[in-house]
C-alpha cells in the first residue's frame, strides 16, 4: 500500500476531477510581465519541478510560498495536520515570499500540490492576501496530485480570485512529473504566446 493510500485520501477524486480545457486563444504576453509561484512540500518537490519547469520555458523565476510554521515532514503527520486546514478552506500563515513583486506581472501561474481535493493551505493564504494584486490580471493554476486529479483545485482558485481572468487550470501527476516537461511545456504554450 503506498503512503497515499495508507494517509487515507479518497481516490473519489478520479470520479469528480474536471478535465481542463485549453485556452481559446493564448494570451500574448512578454516573458518578463510572467510570474511562477508555487507551494511545495514533499522531499521530491513535485509541484517544484513543475513549477521550475514552467519558468524556465518561459524565461522567468518560480517563487516559491513557505508556511510560517512548516508542516511535518512526516507524511501522516502533514496529512493529519492538513487535513481541517484544507476541509475548513483555513488560511494558514505564509512567510513573505523573498523577492516577489506580483504587481510587475500581467499573467501569473500559480502551482500547488493536490491536498486533500484543494489547493495547498499555504497556497489559498498567498491568493487571499494577493487578490487585489491580482485583480485584472490573468492568473492560472496547476497542480501536481497523487491519482486524484483536479478534484476541487481548479474551483477553489478561481473562487478566491473573483476579479482576475482565469486560465484553465492543469493537473499533473506528481509521481512521473520528472517525465511530463513536454506536457508542462505544452501547458505553458496554450495558455500564453511569450511575445
Ligand atoms: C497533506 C497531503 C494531502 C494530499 N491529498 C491529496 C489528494 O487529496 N489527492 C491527491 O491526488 N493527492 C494528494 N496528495 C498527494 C500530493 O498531491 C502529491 O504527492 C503531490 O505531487 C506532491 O507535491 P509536492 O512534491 O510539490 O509536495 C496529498 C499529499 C499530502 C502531503
Amino acid at each position: 500500500m503506498n503512503k497515499f493510500v495508507a494517509c487515507g485520501v479518497m481516490m473519489a477524486g478520479l470520479l469528480l476531477g474536471s478535465a481542463p480545457e485549453a485556452a481559446a486563444e493564448p494570451v500574448a504576453v512578454t516573458g518578463d510581465k510572467v510570474g511562477v509561484v508555487y507551494f511545495s512540500w514533499s522531499p521530491t518537490g513535485n509541484t517544484r519541478f513543475a513549477a521550475e519547469t514552467i519558468a524556465k520555458k518561459v524565461g522567468t523565476t518560480a517563487y516559491e510560498i513557505k508556511a510560517a510554521k512548516p508542516y511535518s515532514t512526516n507524511y501522516k503527520a502533514c496529512c493529519d495536520e492538513a487535513k481541517p486546514e484544507c476541509a475548513n478552506r483555513k488560511l494558514r500563515p505564509i512567510r513573505q515570499v523573498a523577492g516577489l513583486n506580483l504587481a510587475r506581472y500581467d499573467v501569473v501561474f500559480v502551482g500547488t500540490p493536490n491536498w486533500w481535493g484543494t489547493m495547498a493551505p499555504p497556497v489559498r493564504t498567498f491568493l487571499v492576501q494577493n487578490a487585489a494584486v491580482l485583480k485584472g490580471k490573468t492568473v492560472c493554476l496547476f497542480q501536481t496530485n497523487g491519482g486524484g486529479g483536479m478534484q476541487n483545485c481548479g474551483k477553489d482558485f478561481a473562487q478566491v480570485l473573483p476579479n482576475s481572468k482565469v486560465l484553465p487550470a492543469q493537473a499533473f501527476k506528481g509521481a512521473t512529473i520528472r517525465s511530463q516537461v513536454s506536457a508542462l511545456e505544452q501547458f505553458v504554450t496554450e495558455r500564453i504566446t511569450v511575445k
